[in-house]
């Protein structure tokens, strides 16, 4: 898989357009962004290994095609990936969940940690985290320091929105892990927003502002 991908899909770019709209309701923001997660993990799962399995179909015996079982791991970055992971979770529902607890401080925009729980054997586990805005990047490199800490060795990072400054962040920190993201937008603002954006994810989904 390259660094990044964009996922320039029509309906994901149309359903992202509508999550900008600062009309949008806390509850439409969050259908969409739960419709774009299954979009986004298909691209995201890509390239699962496959083996096959012997079944019968009504006409005849074949060996038919199946994920090859390497155990899934999906990461939530806390709190705005827990609208992207419901959406994946839909579509893999036998994936072990962790949660990566980091809030930004607002003065240095710099994370901060408050929680850490990861599934088991997290080196034999194919790992997608997600959080849907890549921002300064530094809580994600972060998020992803502490995967690499439990074990986990195949690591890929779902976004919505990437702003350049976190792509290059990323690159520089973990060259090995790949981002696939529905936009890369121009650029961050002066206290860390991705412009053009959509707001603050966690709190259009939460409806917390
Ligand atoms: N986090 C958000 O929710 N929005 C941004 O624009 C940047 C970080």
């Amino acid at each position: 898989m390259q660094h990044f991908t964009l996922v320039n899909h029509p309906l994901v770019q149309h359903k992202l357009t509508k999550m900008r709209e600062k009309t949008r309701s806390t509850a439409e923001f969050r259908q969409l962004l739960r419709e774009i997660s299954h979009l986004l993990a298909y691209e995201v799962t890509r390239d699962l290994p496959m083996t096959t399995t012997p079944i019968e179909t009504p006409m005849e015996a074949m060996e038919a095609p199946v994920l090859e079982g390497k155990k899934l791991a999906l990461i939530s970055i806390l709190r705005a990936g827990n609208g992207l992971l419901d959406g994946v979770l839909e579509l893999i529902p036998s994936a072990r969940v962790g949660f990566v607890g980091l809030y930004r401080d607002e003065e240095t925009l710099q994370p901060v940690q408050y929680y850490f729980k990861v599934p088991k054997e997290m080196s034999e586990r194919v790992v997608i985290a997600v959080d849907p805005m890549l921002a300064t990047g530094n809580s994600s490199v972060a998020a992803i320091d502490l995967l690499k800490e439990s074990g986990a060795k195949d690591i890929r990072f779902m976004c919505l929105l990437a702003a350049p400054e976190g792509v290059a962040r990323m690159k520089e920190a973990h060259p090995d892990v790949p981002i696939i993201s529905a936009a890369l937008d121009r650029q961050l603002s002066d206290i860390g927003y991705i412009l053009p954006g959509l707001g603050d994810a966690g709190d259009r989904m939460f409806g917390t502002k």
